[in-house]
């Protein structure tokens, strides 16, 4: 089993690792397999019956190869296809969903805007929690096209980026929101141009931490934790290995060798 024992991490390219270096931080020990499936992305305009093909072979690739949990970190894959991908598996899958809960439960305006792409917006799970949690609040829904484009070019704080960003954000901040949910794990590099732009009373709420909490929960819980002292990272990719390379390797932080998804 190549990656027994391991954990595996996938979204639908670079944008994952957004909870990836959450997992890292929170899980030192582990050893990490992470998947972006860029030639597949992106999902967020994709119909589901797209979505959940991909996420059931990317999810079966990993769990046939040894790994002893899933974090979907695509809040995409999640909202559309997470009930097929627990179906088909035994291991723990853990999977990130737009931070609407905490959101409307801290918010002091009473209006929460969340930012996702637009087949997790139309989704039954983000309306479901809409009505669960947003009583006597306004959450406004606002899909970003673009925004994950400039992510997986590595465009990060460009002129054209920041205009990107403030077409979507300023019509919200009108209306009065004090808080914005990530609800997408590539809008989380985008933070530092996002915060600038709506300024330090906006929160922004990305649920990374959250997902490798609970990573850690379900496997501290099964006793799967590793003893080891450092655990190693893997990248692997659908896409081109040169760009993931260099767009991995940049948001990461640190060189990253990326592998072609055998
Ligand atoms: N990063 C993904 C998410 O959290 C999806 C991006 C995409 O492929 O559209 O929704």
């Amino acid at each position: 089993m190549p990656f027994a024992d391991a954990i595996g991490v996938f979204d639908s390219g670079v944008g994952g690792l957004s909870v990836l270096r959450a997992i890292r931080a929170a899980l030192p020990a582990e050893d990490l397999v992470y998947m972006a499936d860029s030639g597949h992305a992106p999902y967020g305009d994709k119909s589901e019956a797209h979505i959940i093909q991909r996420t059931l072979t990317v999810g079966n690739w990993l769990a046939s190869s040894g790994v002893k949990a899933i974090t979907v970190a695509c809040n995409t894959a999640t909202v559309v296809a997470i009930r097929h991908l627990r179906e088909q598996t035994h291991i723990p899958v853990v999977a990130i969903e737009p931070a609407i809960k905490p959101a409307a439960n801290t918010t002091r305006s009473g209006v929460v805007g969340v930012l996702a792409t637009t087949q997790t917006l139309q989704s039954e799970s983000v309306a479901r929690l809409c009505q669960e949690h947003g009583e006597g609040k306004r959450i406004l829904l606002q899909a970003c096209p673009g925004w994950v484009e400039a992510v997986e070019q590595a465009d990060l704080h460009s002129v054209r980026t920041e205009a990107l960003l403030r077409q979507f954000v300023e019509p919200l901040m009108e209306q009065g929101v004090d808080t914005l949910v990530l609800g997408c794990t590539h809008y989380p590099f985008l933070r530092d141009t996002l915060q600038r732009i709506v300024g330090d009373d906006v929160a922004l709420i990305d649920p990374a931490v959250a997902v490798a909490t609970e990573l850690t929960r379900r496997l501290g819980d099964n006793r799967r934790l590793n003893k080891q002292p450092i655990g190693t990272t893997r990248f692997f990719t659908t896409g081109n290995i040169a760009h993931v390379k260099y767009v991995a390797s940049h948001l990461w932080g640190d060189a990253a060798i990326v592998e072609a998804m055998p």
